[in-house]
């Protein structure tokens, strides 16, 4: 394993995730994304808005102030940006004298399925947010877990992308016995094929149940793709579930993470034929159905991430042994994308 790379960067111009959209309120928000202080707001019209999180006066926090008219007023001498991050009004400026040239960096930034997509890098059009298709779709219930751990992100990616570690999730998760078949590598992703036995099929009303009975469950073989699309991870098991894991890489140290489960409901043709609203009833009724267990899967596998993390810090030199060579391709493709940058 080489274990430089958690000393490597992240390729900024791609689009990070750094908030939930239900977030962003009606308070400033401050996020960071890779060491920068970003502070996230709506306008007037709801659009959401980001900033460099630090007033040009005196460098406090604009995060700490509130929204006036949609634009951001400082909590400490109430100085106003717009949007664009220029100072558009101070509470004491005398009739002589002038505003500040004082602009702040804007951030492009999307509001997209759930989730505030940003981009820290320059060119904004070169790439599209990833985007979670299944967000809205009725025939998808969601649960969301966040992941927050202290360690480089490619601990993360890495213990996403080696469906070896089921060992650690004993029977919590969708599968087991996961044989690696197949992997297709470029300088954008990374795309791993398992053949692994799952627990649950969904195709009955009750077979939800299966999540939390487990004598439910019966064993059959289904197909665990998982990808890595940089900067973000999409699984898919058999045709009933897939789970995205949207990053917002925080430092050398620290990551955030959204894991966001989605089970089909794609079997129940009744459940088709009936009104949208009650659809969009139950979908919202039932969002959150694998909480606890996507929780619980988010702890075992940060404690462990932590401790890789700890142990490199302590003792960078010492060697790792790795028979999965997914980890390679992950690897190589974080060395790629950072060279990229
Ligand atoms: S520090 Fe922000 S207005 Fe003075
Ligand atoms: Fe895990």
């Amino acid at each position: 394993m080489n274990q430089k790379i958690r000393q490597l960067g992240i390729n900024p111009n791609h689009w990070y995730v750094v908030a939930r959209s239900r977030d962003v309120n009606t308070q400033p928000l401050d996020v960071i994304l890779w060491n920068q202080a970003i502070v996230l707001f709506r306008n007037k019209q709801g659009k959401i808005q980001a900033l460099e999180n630090r007033c040009p006066h005196r460098q406090v926090k604009l995060s700490h102030g509130k929204i006036i008219e949609g634009n951001l007023e400082c909590a400490y001498h109430g100085w106003q940006f717009n949007a664009q991050g220029e100072c558009v009004n101070i509470p004491y400026l005398a009739e002589h004298q002038r505003l500040p040239n004082c602009k702040i960096l804007q951030y492009p930034v999307e509001e997209l399925d759930g989730f505030i997509w940003l981009f820290p890098g320059k060119n904004p059009t070169q790439n599209q947010p990833l985007g979670v298709p299944e967000w809205d779709h009725l025939n998808y219930i969601a649960t969301v877990s966040l992941i927050h751990c202290q360690a480089h992100y490619s601990f993360l990616i890495e213990n996403l992308m080696d469906m070896y570690h089921g060992h650690l999730h004993q029977d919590w998760q969708a599968w087991t016995d996961a044989i690696l078949k197949k992997i297709n590598e470029d300088n954008h992703r990374v795309d791993a094929h398992y053949q692994a036995k799952s627990y649950y099929k969904i195709d009955k009303i009750w077979s939800i149940s299966q999540l939390f009975f487990p004598a439910l469950r019966q064993l059959h073989p289904e197909p665990l793709e998982v990808s890595y699309i940089y900067p973000h991870w999409v699984s898919t098991l058999g045709k009933d579930f897939k789970i995205y894991c949207l990053f917002c890489p925080v430092s050398l140290t620290e990551t955030k993470a959204y894991l966001i489960h989605f089970t089909s409901l794609h079997s129940f043709w009744r459940l088709h034929k009936l009104p949208i609203p009650f659809r969009r009833f139950l979908k919202n009724k039932l969002f959150g159905s694998a909480q606890k267990l996507l929780d619980g899967l988010v702890e075992q596998d940060v404690k462990m991430i932590e401790e890789e993390q700890q142990t490199y810090l302590n003792q960078p030199q010492q060697k790792s042994y790795e028979f999965n060579p997914t980890l390679a391709s992950v690897q190589r493709l974080i060395q790629h994308q950072e060279f990229l940058e």
